[in-house]
């Protein structure tokens, strides 16, 4: 039904797709980046997260260090299968895609840093599940909540913002342009093998 309806150019978005490992760690690495927007805010401003701030912090860090480990794993399989950002889309569009995935890249590993810096300034080394390291910073808890936090907090925004106005570019395609890109990050969907086939 679509193919009337795509974009003469578009054909070239589909020809390299991305494996299912790495269209699976977008997904997950979007949950828990939403996941740990709405637990750090709801750890410091709600009542009943507050009353119970040690086990939050621990799950906000816990899944901030995985988040950070399935971030890294993504960029390495997408430095391993050579994938282009915006595949197919013309120069300008391309740029500026590889633009907003650099910045939400470096976003996710900034908001891990400045976390990690804080757990060594608040005293209490790193903790994921049995496992735990002290960090070789020394202990400042007035730095936190002094300056730290405040730019942990306007860095979530920023990251708030790319990943709106990414989510919006991604419609863009689907709504208007009418190409694959959207389908070709669905952990279920096949497009290229379903193209490939055709060929
Ligand atoms: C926390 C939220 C998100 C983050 C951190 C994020 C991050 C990224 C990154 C880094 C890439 C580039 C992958 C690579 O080639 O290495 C990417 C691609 C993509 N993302 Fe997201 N994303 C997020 C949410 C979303 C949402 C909500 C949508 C759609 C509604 C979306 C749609 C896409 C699409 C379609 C691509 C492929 C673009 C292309 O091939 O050029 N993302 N995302
Ligand atoms: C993309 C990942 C992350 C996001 C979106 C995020 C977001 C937030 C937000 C919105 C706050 C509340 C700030 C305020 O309202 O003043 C917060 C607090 C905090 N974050 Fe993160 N954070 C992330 C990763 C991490 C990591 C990896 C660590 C530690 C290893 C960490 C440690 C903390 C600590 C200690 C606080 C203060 C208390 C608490 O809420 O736990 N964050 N974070």
């Amino acid at each position: 039904m679509t193919s009337t309806l795509r974009h003469p150019k578009n054909d070239a978005a589909q020809a390299t797709p991305r494996s299912l490992t790495s269209r699976s760690l977008h997904w997950l690495i979007t949950l828990l980046v939403i996941f740990q927007g709405l637990l750090g805010y709801a750890n410091l401003h709600v009542a009943w997260f507050h009353e119970r701030l040690a086990t939050g912090m621990l799950v906000h860090e816990e899944a901030g260090l995985i988040l950070l480990g399935l971030t890294l794993w993504m960029l390495m399989l997408r430095w391993i299968e050579g994938r282009r950002p915006a595949d197919g889309l013309s120069k300008r569009q391309a740029q500026l895609a590889g633009m907003m995935h650099a910045a939400l890249y470096l976003l996710i590993f900034i908001q891990s840093a400045l976390g990690i810096w804080m757990m060594g300034l608040l005293g209490r080394g790193l903790t994921l599940f049995f496992w735990h390291v002290g960090l070789p910073i020394t202990a400042d808890p007035r730095l936190v909540f002094g300056g730290v936090l405040q730019i942990h907090a306007a860095v979530a925004a920023l990251l708030a913002f790319a990943i709106v106005v990414h989510a919006l570019a991604a419609f863009h395609h689907h709504f208007v342009l009418r190409d694959n890109v959207l389908r070709h990050m669905l952990p279920w969907r096949t497009v290229t093998s379903r193209i490939a086939s055709s060929r």
